[in-house]
């Protein structure tokens, strides 16, 4: 019988069996929550049932509560009164779960007697993902299942865990098969029946002494300013001190007051964003795309290794080119070692190394990858070798084939034009360490074909990649306002700032780490040519001392063997005396000054990429830094946090940046159309 426009209730014999098809995720909106609700009325009425199974249609269980929802008036039954409803039933309800119970779905999930699951099930509570505390009894029923250590854990990470797991921790009473979902649920229902009605409510839930402060110092570096682990850690310590329904409304408190603050509405910015960045201009859903079933790598080093994993990982063969007998070895042995520290850290089997490592063939010739569906060069940064090495691949590429470049600032149309077949080239362009990095920006070229383009963003899919589509430009969406950045600490350091403060404050800002801090790291000789060096910057200066970073003990900073840094008395000299040099006397500079102009530069710069159509949309541009470039997401993305400051503040700022420091932060044309009409960037 169908219940509403989302939920039917059937029966099977004693079973009465309650369905949810709310696509595309059965989010627990008002419609799904009614539905349930009612339903669970019917069968708790009808005499001749006796247990009952709560299931999804669909690609899975309930995924959550519906973020659309938030912030709106509750629609009644709100998800805890159907929570309610569902824990007081008269007789054993059973969560069927398949795809991925998440959010406010396991929580609806922990109020059944019972869950079973199919293996390929995920079980989570992703809510501090999206700067929330599970709010509807997760932070107290999920301690009292799996323990608190682990119940903190997958809270404060918000990572699912598979259906297995979840089985030999308690959260999932029986594995059934794969496509027996439904009955396999019914047929565990019918063994419950007349069983008597435990609640995980009625389950202790204590601490050891020290547990809660131990996880939290344990945890400290990955919960830095971030509001929503504290709260969850309060709330479960709240569980284990106060009666179970005290410590609910607690728990509610705490999600309101987090989904009234920033760090939520940043992270639920975020989440949509990024869903956001797969809808392209100009390229239809449904755009056919091309099967790519074999991939071409050309260039076997760090960034050419880390792209041919990706494919590895998603079971595509991969056909990886050198030119050295020597320098293919050492790419595939480092391809190797990587996948061996992920095997010991448990994210891989012995046999899954094998597996990958039998996709990647690794070859001298480049005829080899005459049949790839897709070719992409990672070879060195150049104009004419990239020129060169395109004529080559068109040539001996199928006439299919898409040939992608990983160029991160080059002229992807001048590197199209040397082939017969612009409109097959593409940029994809990958971030160090490529095996790891979520983001791809996507560069369409101005004769890139749309199935080609098509092809890019579902193959960003297929690897498990961020993609962005972006524009053709020098640096594209990131490497280009990363230049701004980069240009005022540079100024900075001349000025009057040392490296280590203009670190200090961007890692405040909430950075994982400072701009110079990060060059050191990726190594201050990448891109840098001794012969050609003319000591113009301080990098140039330390890299002709020999000092290029991390690897060779020290650039700006000096390291120790467990290369913990510490400022270097020999950069502080070179900076000093760089400044002499320019004839410039140096000065004291706040850290305010530090913030602004490094963070101001980078959203005029993203103001400009936005008004040249670069970019899509301004969340394009928040997701481009957020998954490639460590800006933190509880503050949205630099245009969402320039939203947030206020555009007319930030136009003010900017004006008063350029009179001191000059034309850099003459204010994007866009900032001044926006404010003067009452704008921000999530408008234009
Ligand atoms: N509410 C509303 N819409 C949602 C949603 C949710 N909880 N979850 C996903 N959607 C939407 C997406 O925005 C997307 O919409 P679009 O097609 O218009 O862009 C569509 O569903 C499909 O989502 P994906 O593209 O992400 O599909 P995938 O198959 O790749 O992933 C997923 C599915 C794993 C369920 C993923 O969408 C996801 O992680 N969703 C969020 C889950 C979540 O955070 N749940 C907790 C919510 S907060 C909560 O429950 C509070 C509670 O404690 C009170």
């Amino acid at each position: 019988m169908q219940i509403n426009e989302v939920t039917r209730l059937d029966r099977d014999d004693q079973v009465a069996v309650v369905t949810v098809a709310s696509p595309p995720v059965n989010a627990l909106s008002a419609a799904v929550r009614t539905g349930v609700a009612e339903a669970m009325a019917m069968a708790y009425a009808d005499a001749e049932v006796q247990a009952i199974v709560l299931i999804c249609e669909g690609r899975t269980f309930f995924a959550g509560a519906d973020i659309t929802e938030f912030g709106k008036p509750v629609v009644e039954p709100s998800l805890r009164q159907l929570q309610v409803i569902v824990e007081d039933a008269p007789k054993p309800v059973v969560a069927a779960i398949h795809g991925t119970a998440l959010g406010g779905g396991l929580e609806l999930a922990l109020v059944a007697h019972y869950r079973v699951a199919v293996p390929s099930a995920k079980l989570g509570l992703p809510e501090a993902k999206l700067g929330l505390l599970p709010g509807a009894g997760g932070t107290q029923r999920l301690p009292r299942v799996v323990g608190v250590e682990r119940a903190l854990e997958m809270m404060t990470g918000g990572e699912p865990i598979p259906a297995a797991d979840a089985e030999s921790v308690g959260l999932v009473d029986r594995l059934v098969p794969e496509g027996a979902l439904r009955e396999g649920a019914i047929a565990f229902a019918r063994e419950r029946i007349g069983a008597p009605l435990e609640k995980i409510r009625d389950r202790p839930l204590s601490l050891r002494p020290g547990q809660v402060e131990a996880f939290r110092q344990a945890n400290a570096k990955r919960f830095r300013n971030l509001a929503a682990p504290e709260a969850i850690i309060r709330s479960v310590e709240d569980g284990a001190a106060i009666p179970f329904d005290e410590a609910m409304a607690r728990e509610r408190e705490l999600f309101n007051e987090l989904l009234a603050g920033p760090q939520s509405a940043a992270l639920r910015h975020v989440f949509f964003a990024e869903r956001q960045a797969a809808k392209v201009d100009g390229l239809p859903k449904g755009t056919p795309t091309r099967p790519i079933t074999h991939v071409g790598v050309i260039g076997a080093g760090t960034m050419g290794g880390g792209i041919a994993m990706n494919f590895a990982n998603a079971g595509i063969p991969v056909m990886l080119v050198e030119t050295r007998a020597d320098a293919l070895e050492r790419g595939l042995s480092v391809i190797r070692r990587n996948y061996e520290n992920s095997a010991r850290k448990g994210k891989l089997t012995a046999a899954q190394i094998e597996e990958r490592m039998a996709l990647l063939q690794g070859t001298l010739a480049l005829d080899e990858v005459a049949a790839c569906d897709l070719v992409i060069e990672a070879v060195f940064e150049q104009m004419d070798v990239k020129q060169d090495l395109f004529r080559r691949l068109d040539r001996i590429a199928k006439p299919d084939a898409i040939l992608a470049s990983n160029t991160s600032y080059l002229d992807l149309d001048a590197i199209a034009a040397v082939t017969s077949r612009p409109e097959q080239v593409i940029g994809l362009h990958f971030f160090s360490p490529a095996n790891v990095m979520r983001l791809l920006e996507i560069v369409r070229g101005a004769k890139t074909d749309v199935g080609v383009l098509a092809t890019a963003v579902e193959l960003a899919k297929t690897i498990r990649k961020v993609g962005v589509v972006v524009g053709n430009c020098y640096g594209f969406v990131g490497n280009r306002m990363l230049a701004a950045r980069h240009a005022q600490a540079e100024a900075l350091v001349n000025e009057g700032a040392m490296p280590w403060d203009v670190d200090r404050v961007i890692h405040g800002f909430g950075f994982g780490m400072g701009p110079f801090a990060m060059r050191d790291l990726v190594g201050l000789d990448v891109g840098w040519v001794r012969e050609k060096s003319t000591a113009s910057t301080v990098r140039e200066v330390l890299n002709e001392m020999g000092r290029h970073g991390q690897k060779s003990g020290g650039g700006y900073y000096d390291y120790d063997d467990r290369r913990n840094a510490t400022p270097s008395p020999i950069a502080e000299q070179a900076v000093i005396d760089f400044s002499a040099k320019l004839g410039i006397e140096r000065r004291a500079v706040s850290d305010d000054e530090i913030r602004d102009r490094c963070i101001l530069a980078m959203v005029n710069e993203g103001a400009k990429i936005l008004d040249e159509g670069i970019a899509q949309r301004a969340s394009d541009i928040d997701t481009v830094w957020i998954n490639g470039y460590g800006w933190p997401p509880y503050l949205g993305g630099p245009m969402f946090w320039a939203d947030r400051q206020g555009l007319p503040a930030i136009l003010d700022r900017l004006r008063a940046l350029q009179a001191a420091h000059g034309e850099a932060f003459r204010p994007s044309p866009l900032i001044e159309r926006l404010v003067a009409e009452g704008k921000g960037f999530a408008d234009a």
